[in-house]
């Protein structure tokens, strides 16, 4: 039987001013996936979870959410429909306390009782937030700060949940942590799109992946088949 994805992505292209960041990247995420996308600096991997969450808009092509088409709906919006976007360099509130930061993340939701179990629930991946619930954001360690941003997000209880460079930063301890409970979280059933620079490990834990060179997508196929491929060992897994 044929799913349909959660997430579709036709031909979009996206500028910044007259430079073109996207040249038609299309791509899609079936329900239940980690699909990951890997590519240099520059590449356009940000770009496309901005223009996916509507951070940036798209100049032409089409994207569809659950059905809905989102192609021209603003972030607060789509995050509604059930997308969370966790940005490079995480961008918590580092003046406010990890509890306010949490519930920031639950801006639209109204009942204490559905706050709380969220807030629960975030705890149960990240048991130290718990502990540091008055704690200022930006007092933190970078690994905290990033377990704070993935838990803002997870407050959504959110369908898909896109991550742009967790692991950026961080000792690699720390990585493998965040690696495990991005797989944590996608057993549990939240659909992932993962941008990476540490390419072998976010292959490892995906279903699938693209690679994105100069705002296109070059390769795709599972990550399997890209970590055994030689051309994606030479350029990103040396
Ligand atoms: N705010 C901006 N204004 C102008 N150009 C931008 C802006 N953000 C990104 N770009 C350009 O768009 C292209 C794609 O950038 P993007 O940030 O999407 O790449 P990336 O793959 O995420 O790179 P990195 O691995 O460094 O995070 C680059 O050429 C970049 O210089
Ligand atoms: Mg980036």
């Amino acid at each position: 039987m044929r799913t349909m994805p959660i997430l579709e992505v036709e031909n979009i292209e996206t500028y910044y001013g007259g430079i073109q960041a996207l040249k038609g990247i299309s791509l899609t995420v079936e329900p239940g996936e980690v699909v990951t996308l890997i590519g240099s600096n520059g590449a356009g991997k940000s770009t496309t979870l901005k223009t996916i969450s509507g951070l940036v808009k798209a100049k032409q092509g089409n994207i569809l959410f659950k059905k809905n088409d989102i192609t021209k709906k603003p972030a607060h919006e789509t995050s509604l429909l059930g997308m969370s976007h966790v940005p490079e360099g995480r961008r918590i509130f580092s003046r406010l306390t990890v509890k306010e930061n949490l519930l920031m993340g639950a801006f639209s939701v109204k009942k204490k009782s559905v706050i709380d179990e969220r807030m629960e629930l975030v705890f149960k991946y990240f048991p130290k937030l718990k502990d540091r619930l008055e704690q200022k954001g930006g007092t933190m360690s970078g690994g905290e700060q990033q377990m704070l941003a993935i838990g803002r997000a997870l407050m959504m209880k959110p369908d898909l949940l896109m991550l742009d460079e967790p692991s950026m930063g961080l000792a690699p301890i720390i990585v493998e942590q965040i690696f495990e409970i991005i797989k944590e979280l996608n057993e549990e059933g939240i659909t992932i799109l993962l941008v990476e620079q540490n390419a072998y490990q976010a292959l490892s834990i995906a279903h699938r992946g693209y690679v994105i060179q100069n705002g296109e997508i070059v390769l795709s196929g599972t990550g399997t088949e890209l970590i055994e491929n030689s051309e994606i060992r030479d350029a990103y897994l040396a």
